[in-house]
């Protein structure tokens, strides 16, 4: 079994703390191992680094170079792209260069791991991921899933078909539904949020990928540079849309486990734990009379009075204050600051 961990995304979702070069799988936001080391963490309890490979953008190399020495595992593969096409290319790249770099056959299992997730008991996940792949070796594409406690826009969703193993076959994929989709969804029931993990064989990858993306199978089965050399022909496809929607080989298991994808502060202020007030605060703050807020300092004192319902976020150079329940907004204001300043 390989592990693939996808750190090539470049979201600033998490605005002012992430930035287009430096995205949120680099970020400490529970402590003091960014997203993608707690990520590789979790796998080092039963791999050695050898069966760890990151895959990632050129431009994102030191970054990933450095937290793979910090934790020892100076020997996991690391994977450039030459440029960003989203996670079906990453995973396509990743699939050739096993076979061909590494030397794999077609039965060898690929875990695929976003690398910015927040993700509690370790043990208890590795014992899930191992279900996955051996699940994964009966021929199908395994991904986890998420039970909805609200109508998040954010996730996509899968729905779940009849019993199969320890999960179900999926009847369908919905990638990022709006609200009205996202409220009937929870009300049905029977629908799971789509946590972005997959096992396959690759021999179970590249027949649904031949099937379903042909010309993304036929680059994978190039020789490793040369799909580096044509890698910016790639469909530029998320591995969900290309496909586990199109494909009637995924089966889901239920994820019984603390997840987030921590997409927003909003999503991190429910993730962190918090103080007597119900705040999360982090860094160099003093807060009186504050409630269910957060408040992250970096560079200065942070000082908060009689703050409800508050985002603030301080770096060196922007502090954003927002309310509760505002900042998937975020991303508009990062599309404002591009084309006013
Ligand atoms: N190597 C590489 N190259 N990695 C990438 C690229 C790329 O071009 N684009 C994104 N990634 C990585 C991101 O760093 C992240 O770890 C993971 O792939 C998923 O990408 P996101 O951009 O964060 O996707 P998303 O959150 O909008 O949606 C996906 O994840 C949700 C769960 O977190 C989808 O799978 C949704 O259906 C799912 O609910
Ligand atoms: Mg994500």
């Amino acid at each position: 079994m390989k592990v693939i961990i996808l750190a090539g995304g470049g979201g600033t979702r998490l605005f002012p703390l992430s930035r287009q070069d430096y995205p949120k799988q680099f970020l400490q936001i529970n402590g003091d191992c960014s997203l993608l080391g707690q990520t590789v963490t979790r796998f080092l309890r039963t791999l050695p680094p050898e069966d760890i490979i990151v895959v990632t953008n050129q431009s994102y190399f030191h970054h990933v170079q450095m937290e793979l020495r910090r934790l020892g595992a100076g020997r996991a593969h690391i994977i450039l792209e030459p440029s960003a096409r989203n996670t079906a290319p990453a995973i396509a790249l990743s699939a050739c260069y096993c076979l061909d770099v590494i030397g794999c056959d077609a039965d060898e299992v690929l875990f695929v791991a976003p690398s910015d997730h927040l993700v509690w008991a370790e043990a208890e996940y590795i014992e899930q991921v191992n279900v996955a792949v051996q699940m994964s070796r009966l021929g199908r594409i395994v991904t986890f899933g998420i039970e909805p406690d609200r109508p998040e826009t954010g996730y996509g969703y899968i729905q779940a078909g009849a019993p199969w193993e320890q999960g179900f076959l999926v009847q369908q994929f919905i990638e990022k539904p709006d609200m009205d989709r996202a409220e009937a969804f929870l009300t049905e029931g029977g629908y799971y949020w789509n946590s972005g993990m997959y096992a396959f064989t690759i021999g179970c990858l590249m027949e649904e990928m031949s099937k379903h993306q042909p010309m993304l199978a036929e680059l994978a089965r190039l020789p490793f540079n040369d799909l580096l050399s044509r890698f910016n022909d790639a469909p530029a496809l998320s591995i969900d849309h290309a496909v586990a929607e199109k494909s009637d080989r995924v089966a889901v298991i239920p994820f019984g486990i603390y997840w987030s994808d921590i997409g927003s502060w909003d999503a991190i202020f429910e993730a962190l734990p918090k103080d007597n007030h119900g705040n999360v605060v982090q860094g160099d703050c003093l807060t009186l009379n504050c409630r269910e807020s957060l408040l992250m300092s970096h560079d200065r004192l942070l000082v908060g009075l009689g703050l409800e319902d508050t985002l603030v976020v301080e770096t060196q150079d922007v502090i954003v204050v927002a309310r509760r329940g505002e900042s998937q907004k975020i991303k508009d204001v990062v599309e404002r600051l591009k084309t006013e300043r």
